[in-house]
């Protein structure tokens, strides 16, 4: 069946089964490869996404509910030459060690930041505890997406 899905502002049809989680249709049919599969059954955030303005977990979401809402992933926060500012401060905070878990931290704490880019620390752990990093640089993401937060309030000064 045909599905209309509109990510990272770019609207397009793919010929999918309805019931298809979105994760696969990402990975699979659009080559946007930066959510990634972790445990494919919503426990690890590692194919975390945004719809409209929430954070959302891909590998769980059948692409059915997802046509006329707005699909981002992290390919759509920057580019290697223009980094938005979640990635230029995950970069500045060396915060990815392998990596893995790195898209899904920043699209969920980019829903976070979205709303309201000054809140606090607390806000950023509770925020980010759906979301695991199995090499513990937990310290880090949080430093990043404060980093993250300024470059964003500041950018909207
Ligand atoms: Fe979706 Fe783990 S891959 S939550």
């Amino acid at each position: 069946m045909a599905v209309t899905l509109t990510v990272n502002g770019k609207t397009q049809q793919v010929d999918a089964d309805p019931e298809t989680p979105l994760l696969y249709v990402l990975r699979d049919d659009l080559e946007l490869n930066g959510a990634k599969y972790g445990c494919g059954v919503g426990q690890c955030g590692a194919c975390t996404v945004m719809v409209d303005n929430e954070a959302v977990l891909s590998c769980v979401t059948p692409v059915l509910l997802l046509e006329g809402r707005r699909i981002s992933t992290v390919e759509g926060l920057g580019t290697m030459e223009k980094p938005g500012p979640m990635q230029q401060a995950f970069i500045e905070q060396q915060a990815a060690q392998c990596g893995f878990c790195i898209p899904g931290m920043m699209m969920r704490a980019q829903a976070l930041l979205q709303a309201n880019p000054t809140v606090d620390e607390a806000a950023v752990r509770a925020h980010l505890e759906p979301n695991l990093c199995r090499c513990g640089t937990y310290m880090r993401i949080v430093k990043a997406v404060m980093r993250a937060g300024e470059l964003m309030h500041q950018s909207s000064q």
